[in-house]
């Protein structure tokens, strides 16, 4: 059986997350796709390679594959992954490839999981690989749709676009949240103080979203994007593409665990277009209502 679910961004809020603030997530129309069929023994192929079990090379599928088998045993699996999502860009591919994974599983091995189920499944199988998250990636690869972490609250962000500029560089979501946790750990009441301001502009956002004020969004991303530099996870490429962005009249921050992958800019579609001019792997990404589902 074949089954799918979406990558992800963060309008607001990453790392905060971490510590109990408000973030703002969406899922986007870039989807993982799994292919799992019976077979007796594992045997997993994607673009990084063909493999049996391997906790080095397929982290994510195959600690999925060990947390399914916690609840239904199964004797082995042929998975085959295709992944629209560039990997440790901050768009959700890990979530992404682990949810898809559960669902086709589920569907192929008739475990008859609920979504939440498979959620805490995920939830499980991203502190078993990174050690240390906020479980926000596989919520939304589960759910889709656009949503206040948290507090589980859907949010309707009306007709926004997001421009993506990758840096190239690799993100790696874990090393990302344990180094601004020895910050914290550095400076507890500076670092909280700079989460507690962050979970603060994503609550100020979501009305200027919903009404689509974007002076309003524009001087809040700068904001964000600031704070974000102040605890380490930005990094050169990241603050060239938004000082480059900023000349141009346009607000940007980097989405997901920083020190490398996406910087996105949310605004006007008539100005964002002019930017694909300057920046020629600038892609589009919309926001997507469907989360994970059998093809
Ligand atoms: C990673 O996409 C987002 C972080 O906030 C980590 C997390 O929420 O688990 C950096």
């Amino acid at each position: 059986m074949k089954a799918s679910a979406p990558g992800k961004i963060f309008l607001f809020g990453e790392h905060a997350v971490v510590y109990g603030k408000k973030a703002l997530v969406t899922a986007i129309d870039l989807r993982c796709f799994a292919d799992v069929k019976k077979r007796d023994d594992f045997r997993i192929s994607s673009p990084i390679g063909i493999t049996g079990l391997d906790f080095e090379k397929h982290p994510y599928i195959s600690y999925a594959i060990k947390r399914f088998m916690e609840i239904k045993e199964i004797k082995g699996a042929d998975i085959e992954i295709k992944s629209q999502i560039p990997v440790a860009s901050g768009l959700g591919s890990s979530s992404a490839v682990t949810v898809s994974v559960l669902k086709a599983l589920d569907a192929e091995f008739e475990a008859s999981l609920t979504n939440e189920e498979i959620y805490e499944i995920a939830r499980k199988v991203e502190l078993d690989v990174q050690g240390i998250g906020s479980g926000t990636d596989p919520f939304i690869s589960t759910y889709g749709g656009c949503w206040l972490i948290p507090d589980r609250k859907p949010v309707n962000i009306g007709k926004v676009y997001f421009l993506v500029i990758n840096t190239e560089e690799k993100s790696i979501t874990g090393d990302m949240v344990k180094k601004v946790a020895s910050l914290r750990k550095e400076f507890p009441d500076v670092v909280d103080s700079i989460m507690s301001a962050i979970g603060g502009i994503t609550s100020v956002a979501i009305p200027h979203l919903e009404n689509l004020n974007n002076d309003k969004i524009s001087k809040l991303i700068r904001m964000n994007q600031c704070l974000l530099k102040s605890i380490g996870v930005s990094s050169e490429k990241i603050d060239e593409i938004v000082m480059k962005l900023n000349s141009l009249g346009i607000p940007s921050k980097l989405t997901g665990a920083g020190g490398g992958g996406c910087v996105i800019a949310i605004g006007d579609l008539e100005k964002l277009t002019e930017v694909t001019k300057v920046f020629p792997n600038a892609f589009f990404v919309k926001p997507e209502k469907e989360g994970a589902k059998v093809e």
